[in-house]
Protein backbone atom coordinates (compact mmCIF):
# COMPACT_ATOMS: atom_id res chain seq x y z
CA UNK A 1 0.00 0.00 0.00
CA UNK A 2 1.57 3.62 -1.11
CA UNK A 3 1.69 6.35 1.29
CA UNK A 4 2.57 9.74 0.92
CA UNK A 5 3.21 10.97 4.07
CA UNK A 6 6.71 10.60 3.64
CA UNK A 7 7.58 12.52 0.53
CA UNK A 8 7.88 16.25 -0.10
CA UNK A 9 6.90 17.91 -2.54
CA UNK A 10 9.68 17.94 -5.28
CA UNK A 11 9.90 14.11 -4.82
CA UNK A 12 6.16 13.64 -5.05
CA UNK A 13 5.71 16.20 -8.06
CA UNK A 14 9.30 14.04 -9.80
CA UNK A 15 6.88 10.74 -9.27
CA UNK A 16 3.72 12.71 -10.53
CA UNK A 17 5.55 13.35 -13.44
CA UNK A 18 6.75 10.26 -14.08
CA UNK A 19 3.59 8.26 -13.24
CA UNK A 20 1.73 11.02 -16.16
CA UNK A 21 3.99 10.06 -18.73
CA UNK A 22 3.41 6.52 -18.12
CA UNK A 23 -0.48 7.06 -18.09
CA UNK A 24 -0.51 9.28 -20.93
CA UNK A 25 0.73 6.33 -23.20
CA UNK A 26 -2.78 5.80 -25.09
CA UNK A 27 -5.31 5.43 -21.66
CA UNK A 28 -7.03 8.88 -21.85
CA UNK A 29 -6.67 9.12 -18.22
CA UNK A 30 -7.05 12.27 -16.78
CA UNK A 31 -2.99 13.02 -16.57
CA UNK A 32 -3.45 12.61 -20.14
CA UNK A 33 -5.77 15.02 -20.62
CA UNK A 34 -3.63 17.51 -18.20
CA UNK A 35 -5.32 17.71 -15.37
CA UNK A 36 -1.86 16.26 -13.61
CA UNK A 37 -0.77 17.58 -10.41
CA UNK A 38 1.19 20.56 -9.91
CA UNK A 39 -1.50 23.27 -12.23
CA UNK A 40 -3.48 24.46 -9.37
CA UNK A 41 -0.56 27.07 -8.59
CA UNK A 42 -1.51 28.83 -11.99
CA UNK A 43 -4.53 30.71 -10.42
CA UNK A 44 -5.71 34.33 -9.53
CA UNK A 45 -3.58 34.90 -6.77
CA UNK A 46 -1.45 31.81 -6.53
CA UNK A 47 -3.23 29.85 -3.60
CA UNK A 48 -1.23 26.73 -3.63
CA UNK A 49 -4.25 24.19 -3.37
CA UNK A 50 -1.76 21.26 -4.02
CA UNK A 51 0.33 21.65 -0.75
CA UNK A 52 0.12 18.88 1.72
CA UNK A 53 -1.19 20.88 4.32
CA UNK A 54 -0.91 18.34 7.56
CA UNK A 55 -4.06 18.27 9.96
CA UNK A 56 -2.50 15.03 12.23
CA UNK A 57 -2.24 16.02 15.74
CA UNK A 58 -4.54 19.05 15.97
CA UNK A 59 -7.56 17.09 16.92
CA UNK A 60 -9.15 17.21 13.34
CA UNK A 61 -12.22 14.84 13.53
CA UNK A 62 -10.75 14.04 9.74
CA UNK A 63 -7.87 13.33 10.13
CA UNK A 64 -7.50 12.35 14.23
CA UNK A 65 -10.24 10.56 14.75
CA UNK A 66 -9.64 8.23 12.28
CA UNK A 67 -6.27 7.72 13.37
CA UNK A 68 -8.00 7.01 16.84
CA UNK A 69 -10.15 4.59 15.90
CA UNK A 70 -8.43 2.82 13.22
CA UNK A 71 -4.52 3.37 13.92
CA UNK A 72 -1.64 5.55 12.54
CA UNK A 73 -0.63 2.34 10.42
CA UNK A 74 -3.87 1.58 8.91
CA UNK A 75 -4.78 5.53 7.89
CA UNK A 76 -3.21 6.87 4.53
CA UNK A 77 -6.50 9.35 3.27
CA UNK A 78 -8.88 10.00 5.37
CA UNK A 79 -11.58 11.04 2.63
CA UNK A 80 -14.75 11.29 5.41
CA UNK A 81 -15.89 14.04 6.97
CA UNK A 82 -16.95 17.08 4.86
CA UNK A 83 -14.14 19.96 5.32
CA UNK A 84 -10.77 20.88 3.23
CA UNK A 85 -7.78 19.85 3.66
CA UNK A 86 -6.52 23.03 2.41
CA UNK A 87 -5.34 26.31 4.40
CA UNK A 88 -7.36 28.54 5.27
CA UNK A 89 -7.62 31.98 3.05
CA UNK A 90 -5.24 34.21 4.27
CA UNK A 91 -7.65 37.06 5.05
CA UNK A 92 -9.44 35.19 7.17
CA UNK A 93 -6.28 33.76 9.43
CA UNK A 94 -5.51 38.19 9.40
CA UNK A 95 -8.42 38.45 10.54
CA UNK A 96 -8.16 36.23 13.20
CA UNK A 97 -4.33 37.16 14.54
CA UNK A 98 -5.73 40.77 14.60
CA UNK A 99 -8.59 40.15 16.64
CA UNK A 100 -6.44 38.10 19.04
CA UNK A 101 -4.21 40.85 19.66
CA UNK A 102 -6.35 42.81 21.36
CA UNK A 103 -6.84 41.25 24.39
CA UNK A 104 -9.93 41.36 26.19
CA UNK A 105 -13.21 39.17 24.60
CA UNK A 106 -16.07 40.60 27.16
CA UNK A 107 -19.84 40.58 25.50
CA UNK A 108 -19.65 42.27 22.27
CA UNK A 109 -22.52 43.92 19.73
CA UNK A 110 -22.05 43.03 16.02
CA UNK A 111 -20.84 45.27 13.98
CA UNK A 112 -23.24 46.51 10.80
CA UNK A 113 -19.86 45.67 8.73
CA UNK A 114 -21.04 42.37 9.63
CA UNK A 115 -24.13 41.88 8.42
CA UNK A 116 -23.20 43.95 5.11
CA UNK A 117 -20.58 41.51 4.26
CA UNK A 118 -23.58 38.74 3.88
CA UNK A 119 -25.55 41.10 2.00
CA UNK A 120 -22.88 41.88 -0.37
CA UNK A 121 -21.79 38.10 -1.25
CA UNK A 122 -25.48 37.41 -1.57
CA UNK A 123 -25.95 39.71 -3.92
CA UNK A 124 -22.76 39.10 -5.55
CA UNK A 125 -22.72 35.67 -5.46
CA UNK A 126 -26.66 34.31 -6.17
CA UNK A 127 -28.12 37.50 -7.27
CA UNK A 128 -30.40 38.28 -4.16
CA UNK A 129 -31.20 41.02 -2.10
CA UNK A 130 -31.44 40.41 1.62
CA UNK A 131 -32.48 42.78 3.99
CA UNK A 132 -30.69 42.83 7.70
CA UNK A 133 -33.97 42.26 9.69
CA UNK A 134 -34.26 39.06 7.71
CA UNK A 135 -31.28 37.79 9.03
CA UNK A 136 -30.02 35.72 12.49
CA UNK A 137 -26.67 34.17 13.43
CA UNK A 138 -26.38 30.91 14.64
CA UNK A 139 -23.26 29.15 16.20
CA UNK A 140 -24.00 26.74 13.14
CA UNK A 141 -25.99 25.38 10.90
CA UNK A 142 -28.32 22.97 12.53
CA UNK A 143 -28.96 24.77 15.96
CA UNK A 144 -31.18 26.99 14.00
CA UNK A 145 -32.51 24.70 12.05
CA UNK A 146 -33.72 22.77 15.04
CA UNK A 147 -35.17 25.90 16.37
CA UNK A 148 -37.28 26.30 13.34
CA UNK A 149 -38.17 22.85 13.69
CA UNK A 150 -39.58 23.20 17.56
CA UNK A 151 -41.07 26.64 16.79
CA UNK A 152 -42.63 25.29 13.43
CA UNK A 153 -44.16 22.21 14.71
CA UNK A 154 -44.67 22.07 18.40
CA UNK A 155 -47.13 18.84 18.64
CA UNK A 156 -44.06 16.77 17.68
CA UNK A 157 -45.01 15.94 14.19
CA UNK A 158 -42.87 14.58 11.23
CA UNK A 159 -40.21 16.30 9.14
CA UNK A 160 -39.45 15.04 5.84
CA UNK A 161 -36.10 14.68 4.10
CA UNK A 162 -35.53 13.35 0.91
CA UNK A 163 -33.25 10.56 0.66
CA UNK A 164 -29.96 10.07 0.52
CA UNK A 165 -29.34 13.01 2.43
CA UNK A 166 -26.97 14.53 4.67
CA UNK A 167 -26.99 12.03 7.56
CA UNK A 168 -27.05 14.99 10.17
CA UNK A 169 -30.77 15.75 9.64
CA UNK A 170 -31.92 13.16 11.12
CA UNK A 171 -30.21 13.89 14.63
CA UNK A 172 -30.81 17.49 14.57
CA UNK A 173 -34.57 16.28 13.62
CA UNK A 174 -34.44 14.01 16.68
CA UNK A 175 -33.24 16.57 18.48
CA UNK A 176 -35.92 19.00 18.11
CA UNK A 177 -38.26 16.39 18.66
CA UNK A 178 -39.65 15.18 15.84
CA UNK A 179 -40.09 12.62 13.54
CA UNK A 180 -38.10 11.71 10.39
CA UNK A 181 -40.42 10.74 7.47
CA UNK A 182 -38.11 9.56 4.20
CA UNK A 183 -39.46 11.00 1.42
CA UNK A 184 -36.56 8.76 -1.60
CA UNK A 185 -35.38 10.59 -4.49
CA UNK A 186 -35.64 8.81 -7.77
CA UNK A 187 -33.18 8.08 -10.41
CA UNK A 188 -34.40 10.09 -14.03
CA UNK A 189 -32.14 9.59 -16.55
CA UNK A 190 -29.41 8.67 -14.43
CA UNK A 191 -30.45 11.52 -12.18
CA UNK A 192 -31.68 11.76 -8.74
CA UNK A 193 -34.88 13.96 -8.20
CA UNK A 194 -37.67 14.24 -6.27
CA UNK A 195 -40.43 11.85 -6.15
CA UNK A 196 -43.34 13.98 -5.66
CA UNK A 197 -45.96 11.32 -6.11
CA UNK A 198 -45.03 9.88 -2.86
CA UNK A 199 -44.08 12.94 -1.37
CA UNK A 200 -47.91 14.06 -1.72
CA UNK A 201 -48.40 10.47 0.15
CA UNK A 202 -46.56 11.84 3.38
CA UNK A 203 -47.26 15.36 3.33
CA UNK A 204 -50.33 14.71 6.45
CA UNK A 205 -51.67 16.89 9.16
CA UNK A 206 -48.51 15.96 11.31
CA UNK A 207 -46.48 17.56 8.69
CA UNK A 208 -45.06 20.93 9.07
CA UNK A 209 -41.75 21.27 7.27
CA UNK A 210 -39.64 19.66 4.95
CA UNK A 211 -35.90 19.90 4.34
CA UNK A 212 -34.23 20.90 1.03
CA UNK A 213 -30.20 20.40 0.86
CA UNK A 214 -29.04 22.55 -2.16
CA UNK A 215 -26.52 21.39 -3.22
CA UNK A 216 -27.38 17.82 -2.13
CA UNK A 217 -25.04 16.16 0.10
CA UNK A 218 -24.43 13.32 -0.87
CA UNK A 219 -25.86 12.99 -4.16
CA UNK A 220 -24.56 16.05 -5.49
CA UNK A 221 -27.53 17.82 -7.49
CA UNK A 222 -28.03 21.26 -7.92
CA UNK A 223 -31.98 21.82 -7.73
CA UNK A 224 -33.76 23.14 -10.93
CA UNK A 225 -35.45 26.17 -10.32
CA UNK A 226 -38.44 24.08 -11.99
CA UNK A 227 -37.66 20.94 -9.74
CA UNK A 228 -37.76 23.28 -6.61
CA UNK A 229 -41.09 25.44 -7.40
CA UNK A 230 -42.79 22.00 -7.94
CA UNK A 231 -41.39 20.68 -4.69
CA UNK A 232 -42.63 24.20 -3.55
CA UNK A 233 -46.13 23.82 -4.68
CA UNK A 234 -46.57 20.85 -2.88
CA UNK A 235 -45.18 21.77 0.19
CA UNK A 236 -47.09 25.19 -0.36
CA UNK A 237 -50.56 23.47 -0.95
CA UNK A 238 -50.29 21.28 2.23
CA UNK A 239 -48.86 24.31 4.64
CA UNK A 240 -45.48 23.15 5.16
CA UNK A 241 -42.43 25.03 5.43
CA UNK A 242 -39.34 24.37 3.41
CA UNK A 243 -36.04 24.64 5.62
CA UNK A 244 -33.26 25.19 2.58
CA UNK A 245 -30.33 23.73 3.68
CA UNK A 246 -27.55 25.64 1.30
CA UNK A 247 -24.54 25.28 3.64
CA UNK A 248 -23.07 23.69 0.28
CA UNK A 249 -24.14 26.26 -2.20
CA UNK A 250 -20.65 27.70 -3.13
CA UNK A 251 -19.56 24.34 -4.41
CA UNK A 252 -20.91 24.42 -8.13
CA UNK A 253 -19.02 22.15 -10.67
CA UNK A 254 -18.50 23.55 -14.39
CA UNK A 255 -21.53 23.90 -16.50
CA UNK A 256 -23.90 23.75 -13.76
CA UNK A 257 -25.95 26.38 -11.09
CA UNK A 258 -26.79 26.83 -7.95
CA UNK A 259 -30.56 29.00 -7.56
CA UNK A 260 -31.22 29.62 -3.99
CA UNK A 261 -34.98 28.27 -2.63
CA UNK A 262 -35.89 32.09 -1.69
CA UNK A 263 -35.06 33.46 -5.04
CA UNK A 264 -37.80 31.36 -6.81
CA UNK A 265 -40.50 33.93 -6.32
CA UNK A 266 -42.61 35.62 -2.92
CA UNK A 267 -44.55 32.68 -2.51
CA UNK A 268 -41.69 30.44 -1.98
CA UNK A 269 -39.77 32.86 -0.16
CA UNK A 270 -42.70 33.77 2.05
CA UNK A 271 -43.34 29.70 3.06
CA UNK A 272 -39.60 29.07 3.22
CA UNK A 273 -35.95 29.65 6.06
CA UNK A 274 -32.56 29.57 4.23
CA UNK A 275 -29.60 28.50 6.26
CA UNK A 276 -26.05 28.86 5.51
CA UNK A 277 -22.60 28.82 6.59
CA UNK A 278 -19.52 30.19 5.58
CA UNK A 279 -17.90 27.24 7.40
CA UNK A 280 -18.19 24.70 4.63
CA UNK A 281 -17.05 27.62 2.13
CA UNK A 282 -13.69 28.29 3.57
CA UNK A 283 -13.28 25.65 5.97
CA UNK A 284 -13.91 26.81 9.12
CA UNK A 285 -16.65 24.69 10.78
CA UNK A 286 -14.92 25.19 13.72
CA UNK A 287 -15.03 29.04 14.24
CA UNK A 288 -18.92 28.70 14.58
CA UNK A 289 -20.76 31.02 12.51
CA UNK A 290 -23.55 30.15 10.34
CA UNK A 291 -27.01 32.83 9.68
CA UNK A 292 -29.95 32.05 8.12
CA UNK A 293 -32.70 34.44 6.63
CA UNK A 294 -36.56 34.62 6.38
CA UNK A 295 -38.93 37.56 4.71
CA UNK A 296 -41.52 36.13 6.78
CA UNK A 297 -41.73 37.37 10.24
CA UNK A 298 -43.97 34.93 11.63
CA UNK A 299 -41.33 31.95 10.73
CA UNK A 300 -38.92 34.28 11.96
CA UNK A 301 -40.67 34.38 14.87
CA UNK A 302 -41.47 30.75 15.02
CA UNK A 303 -37.66 30.24 15.08
CA UNK A 304 -36.62 32.46 17.90
CA UNK A 305 -39.14 32.66 20.08
CA UNK A 306 -40.94 29.55 19.45
CA UNK A 307 -37.57 27.44 19.07
CA UNK A 308 -35.94 29.59 21.53
CA UNK A 309 -33.28 30.15 19.27
CA UNK A 310 -29.70 31.45 20.42
CA UNK A 311 -28.05 34.00 18.38
CA UNK A 312 -25.24 33.60 20.12
CA UNK A 313 -21.84 33.52 18.09
CA UNK A 314 -18.20 34.23 18.79
CA UNK A 315 -15.83 37.10 17.98
CA UNK A 316 -13.15 35.18 16.23
CA UNK A 317 -16.64 33.59 14.05
CA UNK A 318 -17.60 36.99 13.50
CA UNK A 319 -13.81 38.27 12.17
CA UNK A 320 -13.60 35.38 10.18
CA UNK A 321 -17.06 35.12 8.52
CA UNK A 322 -16.74 38.92 7.51
CA UNK A 323 -12.98 38.92 6.48
CA UNK A 324 -14.07 35.50 3.92
CA UNK A 325 -16.80 37.72 2.73
CA UNK A 326 -15.46 40.70 1.84
CA UNK A 327 -12.10 39.32 0.84
CA UNK A 328 -13.09 35.45 -0.22
CA UNK A 329 -14.57 35.71 -3.60
CA UNK A 330 -11.61 34.71 -5.55
CA UNK A 331 -10.36 32.24 -3.51
CA UNK A 332 -13.83 30.37 -3.78
CA UNK A 333 -13.57 30.68 -7.67
CA UNK A 334 -10.07 29.14 -7.61
CA UNK A 335 -11.00 26.52 -4.59
CA UNK A 336 -13.96 26.00 -7.02
CA UNK A 337 -11.97 24.76 -9.88
CA UNK A 338 -9.43 22.89 -8.50
CA UNK A 339 -12.19 20.79 -7.23
CA UNK A 340 -13.80 20.47 -10.86
CA UNK A 341 -10.37 19.43 -11.76
CA UNK A 342 -10.72 16.73 -8.77
CA UNK A 343 -13.71 15.64 -10.19
CA UNK A 344 -12.65 15.05 -13.59
CA UNK A 345 -9.68 13.47 -12.43
CA UNK A 346 -11.93 11.24 -10.13
CA UNK A 347 -14.37 10.03 -12.88
CA UNK A 348 -11.28 9.57 -15.70
CA UNK A 349 -9.86 7.64 -12.97
CA UNK A 350 -12.99 5.12 -12.03
CA UNK A 351 -13.97 4.95 -16.19
CA UNK A 352 -10.70 3.98 -17.35
CA UNK A 353 -11.30 0.61 -18.73
CA UNK A 354 -9.96 -1.95 -16.13
CA UNK A 355 -9.89 0.21 -13.18
CA UNK A 356 -12.03 0.24 -9.99
CA UNK A 357 -13.56 -2.47 -10.48
CA UNK A 358 -17.11 -2.57 -8.60
CA UNK A 359 -17.27 0.97 -8.20
CA UNK A 360 -19.44 3.25 -10.80
CA UNK A 361 -19.66 7.03 -10.61
CA UNK A 362 -20.70 10.14 -12.55
CA UNK A 363 -19.93 13.55 -11.77
CA UNK A 364 -21.87 15.68 -9.73
CA UNK A 365 -22.84 18.97 -10.10
CA UNK A 366 -22.52 20.50 -6.96
CA UNK A 367 -20.46 19.91 -3.48
CA UNK A 368 -17.10 18.43 -2.96
CA UNK A 369 -18.83 14.89 -2.11
CA UNK A 370 -18.16 11.89 -4.54
CA UNK A 371 -20.86 9.16 -4.13
CA UNK A 372 -19.84 6.35 -5.02
CA UNK A 373 -21.88 3.52 -6.06
CA UNK A 374 -20.19 0.31 -4.85
CA UNK A 375 -22.81 -2.09 -5.09
CA UNK A 376 -20.45 -4.01 -7.37
CA UNK A 377 -18.36 -4.53 -4.36
CA UNK A 378 -21.18 -5.89 -2.00
CA UNK A 379 -20.95 -9.48 -3.57
CA UNK A 380 -17.16 -9.58 -2.84
CA UNK A 381 -16.43 -8.22 0.61
CA UNK A 382 -20.16 -7.57 2.18
CA UNK A 383 -21.57 -10.65 1.94
CA UNK A 384 -23.93 -11.54 4.35
CA UNK A 385 -21.38 -13.63 5.99
CA UNK A 386 -18.90 -11.38 6.09
CA UNK A 387 -21.29 -8.79 7.57
CA UNK A 388 -22.37 -11.19 10.24
CA UNK A 389 -18.37 -11.99 11.11
CA UNK A 390 -17.48 -8.28 11.11
CA UNK A 391 -20.42 -8.05 13.38
CA UNK A 392 -19.75 -10.74 16.05
CA UNK A 393 -15.99 -9.27 16.00
CA UNK A 394 -17.52 -5.97 17.45
CA UNK A 395 -19.93 -7.92 19.32
CA UNK A 396 -16.38 -9.50 21.32
CA UNK A 397 -14.80 -6.21 21.57
CA UNK A 398 -17.73 -4.63 23.01
CA UNK A 399 -19.18 -2.50 20.04
CA UNK A 400 -22.48 -3.06 19.81
CA UNK A 401 -23.49 -1.20 16.39
CA UNK A 402 -25.89 -2.91 14.25
CA UNK A 403 -23.62 -3.64 11.17
CA UNK A 404 -24.22 -3.07 7.03
CA UNK A 405 -23.05 -3.84 4.22
CA UNK A 406 -21.95 -0.05 3.97
CA UNK A 407 -19.55 -0.40 6.99
CA UNK A 408 -18.40 -3.96 6.17
CA UNK A 409 -16.86 -1.71 2.54
CA UNK A 410 -15.60 0.41 4.55
CA UNK A 411 -14.03 -1.29 7.06
CA UNK A 412 -12.50 -3.41 3.80
CA UNK A 413 -11.45 -0.53 2.27
CA UNK A 414 -9.52 1.00 5.62
CA UNK A 415 -7.60 -2.64 5.79
CA UNK A 416 -7.02 -3.33 2.29
CA UNK A 417 -6.02 0.41 1.33
CA UNK A 418 -5.64 3.21 4.00
CA UNK A 419 -8.47 5.08 2.56
CA UNK A 420 -11.67 5.93 4.92
CA UNK A 421 -15.00 6.35 3.26
CA UNK A 422 -18.32 7.69 4.95
CA UNK A 423 -21.15 4.72 4.94
CA UNK A 424 -23.65 5.09 3.12
CA UNK A 425 -26.21 3.55 4.92
CA UNK A 426 -26.48 6.67 7.35
CA UNK A 427 -27.72 8.95 4.56
CA UNK A 428 -31.10 7.22 4.65
CA UNK A 429 -33.12 4.94 2.64
CA UNK A 430 -31.60 4.82 -0.99
CA UNK A 431 -28.02 5.02 0.08
CA UNK A 432 -27.53 1.09 -0.21
CA UNK A 433 -24.04 0.06 -1.55
CA UNK A 434 -22.93 3.34 -1.51
CA UNK A 435 -19.92 5.29 0.07
CA UNK A 436 -19.12 9.01 0.11
CA UNK A 437 -15.46 10.36 -0.81
CA UNK A 438 -14.63 13.87 0.31
CA UNK A 439 -12.38 15.18 -2.59
CA UNK A 440 -11.56 18.53 -0.78
CA UNK A 441 -7.84 17.18 -0.68
CA UNK A 442 -4.77 17.96 -2.60
CA UNK A 443 -4.74 16.53 -6.10
CA UNK A 444 -1.85 14.23 -4.95
CA UNK A 445 -3.49 13.01 -1.49
CA UNK A 446 -6.62 12.06 -4.08
CA UNK A 447 -4.53 10.29 -6.35
CA UNK A 448 -3.22 8.26 -3.33
CA UNK A 449 -6.20 7.39 -2.35
CA UNK A 450 -7.25 6.21 -5.72
CA UNK A 451 -4.16 4.29 -6.17
CA UNK A 452 -4.33 2.42 -3.58
CA UNK A 453 -8.29 1.85 -3.52
CA UNK A 454 -7.20 0.65 -7.69
CA UNK A 455 -4.61 -1.54 -6.30
CA UNK A 456 -6.77 -3.78 -3.48
CA UNK A 457 -9.96 -3.52 -5.73
CA UNK A 458 -7.89 -5.10 -8.42
CA UNK A 459 -6.19 -7.94 -6.08
CA UNK A 460 -9.40 -8.54 -4.79
CA UNK A 461 -11.27 -8.91 -8.28
CA UNK A 462 -8.23 -11.09 -9.67
C1 LIG B 1 -25.81 19.63 4.20
C2 LIG B 1 -25.17 19.93 5.52
N1 LIG B 1 -25.84 20.67 6.43
C3 LIG B 1 -25.31 20.95 7.64
C4 LIG B 1 -24.05 20.49 7.98
C5 LIG B 1 -23.53 20.78 9.34
O1 LIG B 1 -23.37 22.11 9.52
P1 LIG B 1 -23.07 22.69 10.99
O2 LIG B 1 -21.87 21.98 11.50
O3 LIG B 1 -22.84 24.14 10.72
O4 LIG B 1 -24.29 22.45 11.80
C6 LIG B 1 -23.33 19.74 7.07
C7 LIG B 1 -22.00 19.23 7.43
O5 LIG B 1 -21.40 18.43 6.77
C8 LIG B 1 -23.90 19.46 5.81
O6 LIG B 1 -23.24 18.74 4.89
Amino acid sequence: MKKFGGQNRRTFMKAAGMTALMAGAGTGSAHAMGMGMGQAKNRSKGYDFDEIYSRVGVNSVKWDSAIRRYGKDKITVPMGIADLDFRQHPAVVKALQKRATYDNYGYETIPDSYWQSIIDWNKERYGIELKKEWLRNSSALKPGMVSSMRGLNPVKGKVILSTPTYSGFRGAINKAGMRVEMNPLKKVNGRWTFDLEDLEKRLDYETKCLVLCNPNNPTGECWTADEMRALGDLCISKGVTVLSDEIHCDFVTKGNKFVPYSSLGEKYAQTSITYRSPSKTFGHANLKVAYFYTENEDLMNATMIGGGHETGVNAFGLAAAEAAFTEGAEWVDDVNEYLDENFDYLVEYINTPGNMPGIEYTKPEGTYLAWLDCNGLKERVATPEKVKALHDKWMAAGNHRRVTPEMAIGEWMVENSGVQLNAGHSYGVGSDGFMRMNIAVPRSSLKTALDNMNAALKKEFG
